[in-house]
């Protein structure tokens, strides 16, 4: 590729579609494009297919997502696939954060491309009713003596790298920094019955602890969807906008599905207060198909029991329970936000360590666009 920076204008913007049918072209060689795309970006990042994505769960989300309305771009220079976008913004009544991300293909870099990408895809957030944009992006922590952005919440930093550049050139805030940290499973495992003997031990007698793969069985679901609506008010947002989510049964059936479109598979573990019947605790963990490492996704206590180590009961039973089905899964991915201490506690007991810091980038629209300064 010839270097030098490109004009802007002569960038080709393509958006994929959900296919009609198993047949549809061009809609499915895009997708396959864009895949190839952002696992060039994740794999030069992070050194292999761990933070892969698949034609799958792409699919998955542009046929069978209700719940969020999301705009991806694959963008094509002098012929060449050369980054790919996304915007994002759930569908629920009075959102207003865009989710926005502009990758560009290691080989294109340094020409422009990055910065023109963000603005196009910052006005697509905007036309499905944006007025904040938030980024997460992928950083290195910043070595000892590097140059590095500190989170305004004050906890975290992360590297002053291309993108933590593009991204201040752009007005956008570090509002937030989550930790990316691995477990390695298999060194792990051993002390896994032990941990969960304590938590349940220290729990005492009014609390059970129950996991299934799957779905969420029938009886739990009320119960579980309300534990998932805590998620956007209890876990620590920092200076970060967050949209209200509505979670009933209906909801959590839709979520449940649409993991298992995209070839995940649930692992799930809760709390039972046993006085009431409630589940007061959960956790899951998402099992992609292919081998590629397991996400420990949300985990949550119910606010008024907490203190009774239940945030460590459930992820210890999970674990276990991920161990019997998934002896092969030798890794464990997890973001947890650094002013997350409860939470970063019971992780690093378990054998997680860092590998990377995850930055949450802001930028209020309705607060630069809202005078004279509009132009
Ligand atoms: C961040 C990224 C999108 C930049 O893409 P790019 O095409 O190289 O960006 P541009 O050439 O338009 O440069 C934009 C700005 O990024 C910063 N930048 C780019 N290359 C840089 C480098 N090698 N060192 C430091 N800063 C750099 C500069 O601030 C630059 O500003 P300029 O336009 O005044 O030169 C690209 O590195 C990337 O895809 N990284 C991985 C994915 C990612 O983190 N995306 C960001 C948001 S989700």
């Amino acid at each position: 590729m010839s270097a030098g920076r490109i004009d802007p204008a002569t960038l080709e913007w393509l958006e994929l579609a959900a296919p009609a049918d198993a047949f549809d072209e061009p809609a499915l060689t895009r997708i396959h494009r864009y895949v190839a795309v952002a696992n060039a970006v994740t794999q030069a990042f992070w050194g292999d297919d761990s933070h892969d994505t698949t034609v799958g769960e792409i699919l998955a989300s542009l046929t069978g997502d209700e719940d969020e309305d999301t705009r991806r771009l694959l963008v094509v220079h002098e012929g060449r696939d050369v980054a790919r976008a996304v915007a994002s913004v759930a569908r629920e009544e009075g959102s207003s954060v865009g989710y926005v991300s502009a990758w560009v293909v290691p080989a294109a870099r340094g020409r422009g491309i990055g910065r023109a990408v963000a603005t196009r895809i910052e006005e697509v957030a905007r036309s499905i009713g944006a007025t904040t944009l938030q980024a997460w992006v992928d950083h290195r922590a910043p070595a000892e003596g590097e140059e590095a952005v500190a989170a305004v919440s004050g906890h975290g930093a992360v590297a002053a790298d291309a993108a933590a550049r593009l991204a201040l050139s752009l007005g956008y805030a570090l509002e937030q920094v989550d930790r990316i940290s691995v477990l390695d499973v298999e060194a792990a495992r051993a002390a896994l019955e032990g941990h969960r003997a304590a938590a349940l031990a220290a729990a005492g007698d009014a609390y059970a602890v129950r996991s299934w793969s799957g779905r969420t069985p029938t009886e739990l679901a009320e119960g579980l969807a309300a534990l998932h609506g805590r998620m956007v008010t209890d876990a620590p947002a920092a200076g970060l906008d967050v949209d209200d989510e509505t979670w009933d049964v209906a909801r959590l059936e839709r979520s449940e599905r649409q993991q298992e479109a995209s070839g995940l598979e649930l692992v799930q573990a809760i709390a039972i207060h046993v006085p009431t019947g409630e589940p007061v605790a959960f956790t899951w963990i998402a099992v992609p198909a292919d081998g590629r490492p397991a996400y420990q996704e949300d985990t949550l206590v119910h606010a008024e029991h907490r203190g009774h180590r239940l945030g460590m009961l459930v992820k210890a039973e999970n674990l276990l329970q991920l161990g019997r089905l998934h002896p092969d899964r030798a890794r464990i991915l997890t973001w947890n936000a650094e002013e997350n201490r409860p939470m970063l506690a019971v992780n690093e007991v378990l054998g997680f360590v860092a590998v990377g810091a995850e930055g949450g980038w802001q930028r209020r629209l309705a607060l630069l666009d809202g005078g004279a300064a509009a132009a």
